[in-house]
C-alpha cells in the first residue's frame, strides 16, 4: 500500500518533523556546538533537547500503535462519525492503493457502458487505485462477503437523479466479487440500464435481497400546469408534493436520496417547467428557494412515512464538476487527482441539505460528499463516454468515486451499531 499523501495526515506530518530533526545536516551543526565542555546551561539545552526528541517519539510510536490496534480490530468502526467531535470521515484525502479497484467493471453487467471508462478507451490507469482516507481514522474496509450476509432477507433503495444510479451500479458490482454465481444476480423485470428509466430493482437471490433504484429526479411531483397558467409555464413542480412513486420506497431497510443535479435554469425554466405550492404557480420563485421547500417536503414525508426503527436514512450532497474554459464547456480530465478542492466544491444545495436535516426529528445522515470529489478531477468520464460524442465533467467512471459513497454507507451503518 503506497501512500501518496496528497495532502500530509496529522502522523505524518508529526514523523515528517522528527526526521528533520535527525537529518544529518541540522544534526552535524547542533552537535558541533554542543561539544564545547560542559557548563550547566548546556547540559540543561541538552536535556531539554532530549526530553524533547522523547515526546516526539514517544507520539509517534503512540499514534502509529494506536493506529495499528484501531486498523485490527473493530476500533475504526466505532471512531466514525460525520460529525466534528471524533472523526469527520466526510474531511481526508484521497491515498494511492494498489488494492484497489474493488471490482472490475468489464465483469460487472450492471456497469452501464456510459460509465465504464476502460472499456470506452481510457488508456491511463491510476485514477482505478484512489482510496478515500479520513485524516483521523481509517474506513472500514468493505467486506462484500459480510455485507451480503447482513443483507439477507432486506431492502436498499437509491432514489434520486443520475448520481444515485451509479451509485446503484457501484454498490451491486461490489457486492457481486463476493457472489459465486453471477447469474444468480438479475433485475427482476429483465429491464436494461437506461438514463430514463424509471426503476431498477436487482435481486441478489442466493442471499434474498434486493438493491433497487427508483428515478425521481426532483423528488417531488412533476405534473401539468394548473389550468390559466401563462403560456410559458408546460410543466409544474409541486413543491409541496411527494413524487408519486414514494410508496415505494418506504419499506426498505437503506434508503438513500440525492437531489440537485436537475435544479437548474436549463433543466427547468428553458424547459417551461416552474415551481407550484398549492394550487398557484410561483412565477418568480429562485431556485434555492423551491430546493429548499422540496426538501422540506421531503423531511415532512421522512417524518411521517418512514420507520426510523427499521430505515436507515442517508441523503447524499451535491456532486462537484469540473467543467472549464469559457462558459464552461471544456472537459480537461487530469491523470491524477487535484491537490486542493476544484470545480463547485462550495454548493448552496448541501448547504440546505444539511440546514434541513439538522432541523429533522428523525435521524437521517447526511453524506457529505461534496468535498471528497471536488479533489478528482481525474475521475470524471470526460471523453471516454458512451456513446463516444458525449463530452462528461460531471458523472464519474466507474470504479471510481461513487465506490467511496458506498464504503461510507457501510461505515456509517457499522458505526451506528447496525444488526
Ligand atoms: C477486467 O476483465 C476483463 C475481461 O475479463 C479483462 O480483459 C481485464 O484484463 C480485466 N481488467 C482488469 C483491470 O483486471
Ligand atoms: C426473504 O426476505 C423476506 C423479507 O424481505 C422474508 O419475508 C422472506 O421470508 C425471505 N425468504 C427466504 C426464503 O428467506
Ligand atoms: C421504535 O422503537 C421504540 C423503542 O424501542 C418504540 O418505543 C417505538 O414504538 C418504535 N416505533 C415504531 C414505529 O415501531
Ligand atoms: C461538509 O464537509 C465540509 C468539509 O469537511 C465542510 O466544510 C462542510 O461544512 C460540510 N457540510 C455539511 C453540509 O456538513
Ligand atoms: C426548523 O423548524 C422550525 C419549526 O419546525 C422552523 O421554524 C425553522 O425555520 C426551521 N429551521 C430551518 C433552518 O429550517
Amino acid at each position: 500500500m503506497a501512500s501518496a499523501g496528497l495532502s500530509r495526515s496529522t502522523s505524518a506530518r508529526i514523523s515528517y518533523r522528527s526526521v528533520s530533526v535527525n537529518s544529518p545536516r541540522i544534526s552535524g551543526y547542533t552537535q558541533r556546538k554542543w561539544m564545547v565542555p560542559g557548563t550547566f546551561f548546556n547540559a540543561l539545552v541538552l536535556s531539554f533537547f532530549l526530553f524533547s526528541l522523547i515526546l516526539v517519539l514517544g507520539c509517534i510510536i503512540y499514534l502509529y500503535w494506536f493506529r495499528y490496534l484501531a486498523r485490527g480490530g473493530s476500533g475504526v468502526v466505532s471512531e466514525f462519525s460525520g460529525s466534528a467531535e471524533g472523526c469527520d470521515v466526510f474531511e481526508g484525502n484521497w491515498v494511492l492503493d494498489d488494492s484497489y479497484p474493488l471490482y472490475n467493471s468489464s465483469v460487472c453487467p450492471f456497469v452501464e457502458r456510459g460509465f465504464n471508462c476502460l472499456a470506452n478507451g481510457r488508456k491511463d490507469t491510476d485514477y482505478l487505485r484512489w482510496r478515500w482516507k479520513p485524516w483521523r481514522c481509517d474506513m472500514p474496509r468493505f467486506d462484500a462477503h459480510e455485507i451480503l450476509e447482513r443483507l439477507r432477507g432486506k431492502r436498499i433503495v437509491f432514489v434520486g437523479d443520475s448520481m444515485s444510479r451509479t451509485q446503484w451500479e457501484s454498490l451491486i458490482c461490489l457486492l457481486m466479487t463476493a457472489v459465486e454465481d453471477p447469474h444468480s444476480v438479475f433485475e427482476v423485470n429483465g429491464n436494461k440500464i437506461s438514463k430514463t428509466i424509471q426503476f431498477l430493482g436487482v435481486q441478489f437471490s442466493s442471499f434474498n435481497f434486493t438493491v433497487e433504484f427508483f428515478r425521481s429526479v426532483f423528488l417531488v411531483q412533476q405534473v401539468l400546469p394548473p389550468r390559466h397558467s401563462p403560456k410559458r409555464v408546460k410543466m409544474s413542480l409541486k413543491l409541496d408534493k411527494m413524487d408519486d412513486i414514494n410508496r415505494r420506497w418506504v419499506d426498505s431497510d437503506i434508503l438513500i436520496f440525492n437531489s440537485g443535479h436537475w435544479w437548474t435554469p436549463a433543466k427547468l425554466f428553458d424547459m417551461g417547467c416552474y415551481f407550484q405550492v398549492g394550487g398557484s404557480v410561483k412565477l418568480g420563485m429562485s431556485i434555492t428557494s423551491a430546493f429548499r421547500m422540496a426538501l422540506e417536503t421531503w423531511a415532512s414525508w421522512v417524518e411521517f412515512s418512514i420507520n426510523a426503527n427499521k430505515t436507515h436514512v442517508f441523503f447524499r450532497t451535491f456532486e462537484p464538476s469540473h467543467w472549464s474554459g469559457s462558459g464552461q464547456k471544456a472537459c480537461e480530465v487530469t491523470t491524477r487527482p487535484t491537490l486542493e478542492a476544484k470545480g463547485n466544491h462550495r454548493s448552496e444545495f448541501s448547504d440546505i441539505i444539511a440546514e434541513v436535516v439538522a432541523n429533522m426529528s428523525v435521524p437521517v445522515t447526511v453524506l457529505n460528499v461534496t468535498l471528497m470529489g471536488a479533489y478528482r478531477s481525474d475521475a470524471h468520464i470526460g471523453t471516454w463516454s458512451h456513446p463516444a460524442s458525449i463530452l462528461d465533467c460531471s458523472h464519474w467512471c466507474l470504479p471510481g468515486v461513487p465506490d467511496a459513497w458506498n464504503e461510507l454507507v457501510f461505515a456509517s451503518l457499522y458505526g451506528h451499531g447496525w444488526r
